[in-house]
């Protein structure tokens, strides 16, 4: 994509010279609060309100004795209900003393000494979701509180939350991102600062249209390190599918990626390692779906009783480092059909990863090529089929066989002279989840994603889109509508792509649009938010 980087390079080099060298130092960004996603445990989805002090020190001493604390999972993390109904005469929250006899403080040192940090929850209303006093009116105090007792991690959940309707607050996204910036401004300022977990965007992923989610999550990242940004994992007692729940929050997910970036993080909620109505095979495929986007791996189960089986896939290194890449890419849809996704991403020192997801409820065989995942036909990629360590040679494409529901990840090394990758994959409206469709005849539209080549995409840098089925044919605009043509160096066909999910035209200015296929630019449309393959450059300001 056609980048800023001929404005930038000039302009730093006249900086350099006009400033001593020693005051660069200055100048350097600060490392992030969270330069990788958490990992950890947190009572809710298993437990709800059912929580006391035992079932911590339990959690925390089967961590420290099963080896989930040696493999990263170091957040011990209460949800709600560890709170009394009222606050204390100064004001404070106050601990229930029932569930908590020795008290917050005393447990979050229990949990420490073991080598665990320690987590909380909060609400941004003035209510919590299960009838606790929250936040509102009290943000500084209770920033403060949470610091005295040692708490290194807020949940800031957002129920009960309504418009104050002044200052500009009029809209209940302007209250949200009102009292997120509050209490990111709060959080910051404290010597210690706490890692932000927002939930603001949650309320707003099922409204008809997303745009208002879409702007939710446009400053979710400047405020916090991660969101939860829509529904509930199924709770242990919960009715309904569980699996249903976790394709739910992988789709969720799957709209976000262009935000992510090391130190911020999409949360789709927690892994629900000893839900009863989860197969073996669902279990694991939530573990490698969460693992390949770089997603929070918070367990919510049982910790002292999970099984051999359970245990071995949440330990599972090879994709533990994939979830911890520095990166922090987030694996993309690159490819989708009736029943299977393939998901693709980059690792720091070059690594692809491709993650196949079979969301049909029979075995499925797949031939991948290579080209689908943004590599080139003529190379020999040496693989892993990560989670049997298999060592596989991969040429012209990945093959698969999936039971239903069931995940399979491939780890591939690329040689030096085929290190180039060019993001490829499909192009889908986040809303509708249909996908960008060039037909031989020149034609383009927005159709269901069918995982053909006439859906596959390489968004070279240059800005190009050339279709998989016909790579000399480019995504093209005269400003009324799409076209395939001949690719040939010309502005009309080449787009840039932003954090508001628009593809905008570089010569019309105009942008993508399902329904009419070019329209003016809007803010956060439906029909104009789309997804793109990871590893295309996304502007900022866009
Ligand atoms: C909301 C959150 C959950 C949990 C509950 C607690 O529903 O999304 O994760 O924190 O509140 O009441």
């Amino acid at each position: 994509m056609p980048t800023s980087t001929n404005l930038t390079i000039p302009f730093l080099i006249v900086l350099a010279n006009m400033i001593p060298l020693g005051a660069l130092g200055a100048l350097a960004p600060t490392p992030p609060l969270l330069p990788t996603p958490p990992m950890g445990f947190n009572n809710w989805a298993r437990f709800m309100c059912d929580l006391n002090e035992t079932l911590f020190t339990q959690t925390a001493d089967a961590m420290s004795a099963n080896g989930l604390l040696a493999a990263g999972y170091n957040w011990i993390n209460l949800d709600d209900c560890w709170m009394t109904k009222t606050r204390a005469p100064n004001g404070s929250l106050q601990w229930n003393s029932t569930l908590f006899p020795h008290g917050i403080p005393w447990l979050g040192e229990y949990v420490k000494a073991q080598g665990f940090r320690f987590g909380i929850y909060e609400d941004a209303g003035n209510l919590t979701c299960g009838g606790y006093p929250g936040s509102l009116d009290h943000e500084l105090q209770d920033a403060q509180t949470f610091a005295s007792w040692g708490v290194e991690y807020l949940k800031l959940d957002g129920c009960n939350v309504f418009p104050a309707g002044t200052e500009g607050r009029i809209t209940l996204q302007d209250e949200y991102k009102h009292l997120y910036g509050l209490w990111h401004d709060i959080l910051t300022g404290l010597d210690q600062p706490l890692i932000f977990s927002e939930s603001a965007p949650a309320y707003f992923a099922h409204n008809p249209s997303l745009s208002d989610w879409y702007t939710v999550m446009s400053w979710v990242p400047e405020y916090g390190d991660l969101a939860r940004h829509s529904t509930d994992i199924l709770v242990y007692a919960g009715n309904g599918s569980a699996w249903a729940s976790v394709m739910e929050n992988y789709e969720f997910n799957t709209r976000l990626a262009r935000y992510q970036r090391p130190g911020y993080f999409n949360d789709p909620d927690f892994l629900i390692a000893d839900h009863p109505g989860l197969s073996l095979d669902e279990k694991r495929s939530q573990f490698a779906l969460w693992a390949s986007f770089g997603a929070p791996l918070i367990i919510s189960a049982y910790v002292p009783d999970l099984t051999t089986d359970e245990l071995a896939y949440l330990l599972h290194r090879g994709l533990i480092e994939i979830d911890q890449d520095g990166m922090a890419q987030q694996a993309t849809l690159a490819r989708r059909d009736g029943s299977v996704d393939v998901l693709t991403r980059s690792l720091e020192g070059g690594d692809r990863v491709v993650t196949v997801l079979n969301r049909g409820d029979e075995v499925v065989r797949r031939k991948v090529s290579v080209e689908w995942l943004g590599l080139e036909r003529d190379c020999v990629y040496e693989a892993v089929r990560v989670w049997d360590g298999t060592e596989v040679e991969v040429q012209e494409f990945v093959e698969v066989e999936l039971a239903a529901h069931a995940t399979e990840v491939y780890r591939l090394r690329l040689p030096e002279d085929c290190k180039d990758v060019i993001p490829t994959g499909m192009v889908f409206n986040t809303a509708s989840g249909k996908c960008l469709t060039g037909s031989e005849h020149g034609r383009v539209s927005i159709e269901s994603c069918k995982g053909e080549e006439s859906q596959g995409w390489q968004v070279h840098a240059s800005g190009q889109l050339r279709l998989l089925a016909q790579l000399d044919r480019c995504l093209s605009s005269d400003g009324k509508s799409l076209l395939l043509e001949p690719c040939r160096d010309a502005s009309h066909q080449r787009w840039s792509y932003g954090m508001s999910g628009n593809l905008r035209n570089v010569k019309t200015g105009r942008c993508l649009t399902e329904g009419t296929g070019v329209d003016k630019c809007g803010v956060e449309l439906d029909r104009q938010v789309f997804g793109l393959p990871s590893g295309v450059q996304v502007q900022d300001k866009e």
